[in-house]
């Protein structure tokens, strides 16, 4: 078991529970029984080679996908089976695999966007908060989104789930495409995530990237679970390279 922020009793109700959830597109069974758990405050990383099953895990979660069968439960809340908007209304917020902004959209347009689901006095200050944290996106609040670089891309895109008031943030390889010094500057926002009430789901391919900023983190391989531990004992675990990052 991980240390527990003590803040967060052992018995608490989890943030995220995924139960015993499958996942079919057409004919294929991609999540095949998967389940696991994000506390309070945690920052979760799910581990897999490109194929296993991440994207459509967050995808499943997030609404966008209907589960066949198993239940999601967002802070004791079922929320598996209905529509996405109303998962992001419940306090969802998605970070898409490859980010998916609007190229031709401005700075502005996309925490527009993201906020317009919360009420006006929410939003503005859901926007002022977003300014503070990435300074960056204030002095580009008019410039269109396909001009800023991959790693303000990548907090823009993060900013724009944040707009939508999340209790839990699902974040689809945000290392895509970025040097690892700027990876590094996207998860050392987590910190200030936490503080703010946000547990954060991330998936990622890259064990060294994907531990860095884990508490806790599972490995998932042909849409299973096949280990899950405290960050610091996987990083030591030869089996998650040696059978199922490495192929
Ligand atoms: N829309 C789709 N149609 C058919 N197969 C899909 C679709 N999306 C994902 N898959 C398949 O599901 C499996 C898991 O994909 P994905 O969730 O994207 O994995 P990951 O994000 O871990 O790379 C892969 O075998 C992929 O080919
Ligand atoms: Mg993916």
């Amino acid at each position: 078991m991980s240390e527990v922020d003590p803040r967060w009793g052992a018995d608490a109700v989890p943030a995220l529970v995924v139960e015993n959830v499958t996942t079919r597109i057409g004919p294929l069974t991609i999540l095949d029984g998967l389940s696991l758990e994000l506390r309070a405050g945690e920052v979760v990383t799910v581990l897999g080679a490109n194929g296993a099953g991440k994207t459509t895990l967050l995808r499943t979660i997030a609404g966008l996908y209907p589960p066949r069968q198993g239940h999601i439960r967002l802070f004791g809340e079922s929320i598996e089976g209905r529509p996405a908007h109303e998962i992001t209304r419940a306090g969802i917020g998605h970070v898409p695999s490859g980010r998916e902004l609007f190229p031709r959209l401005s700075v502005a347009d996309h925490l527009e966007l993201g906020g317009r689901l919360s009420p006006p006095a929410r939003r503005a200050e859901l926007r002022a908060r977003m300014l503070a944290m990435f300074p960056v996106l204030g002095r580009r609040l008019g410039q269109r989104a396909g001009t800023l670089s991959g790693g303000e891309q990548q907090m823009l895109a993060i900013a724009r789930a944040l707009m939508t008031d999340p209790r839990v943030l699902l974040l689809d390889e945000p290392s895509t495409g970025l040097a690892p010094k700027i990876v590094l500057s996207v998860f050392q926002t987590f910190p200030m995530l936490r503080e703010q009430g946000v547990s954060i789901l991330l998936a990622e391919q890259s064990l060294t990237l994907g531990l860095t900023a884990a508490d806790r983190a599972y490995v998932v391989d042909q849409g299973r679970i096949v280990l899950s531990g405290a960050a610091a004992q996987l990083a030591e675990d030869h089996r998650v390279v040696d059978t199922y990052l490495g192929r």
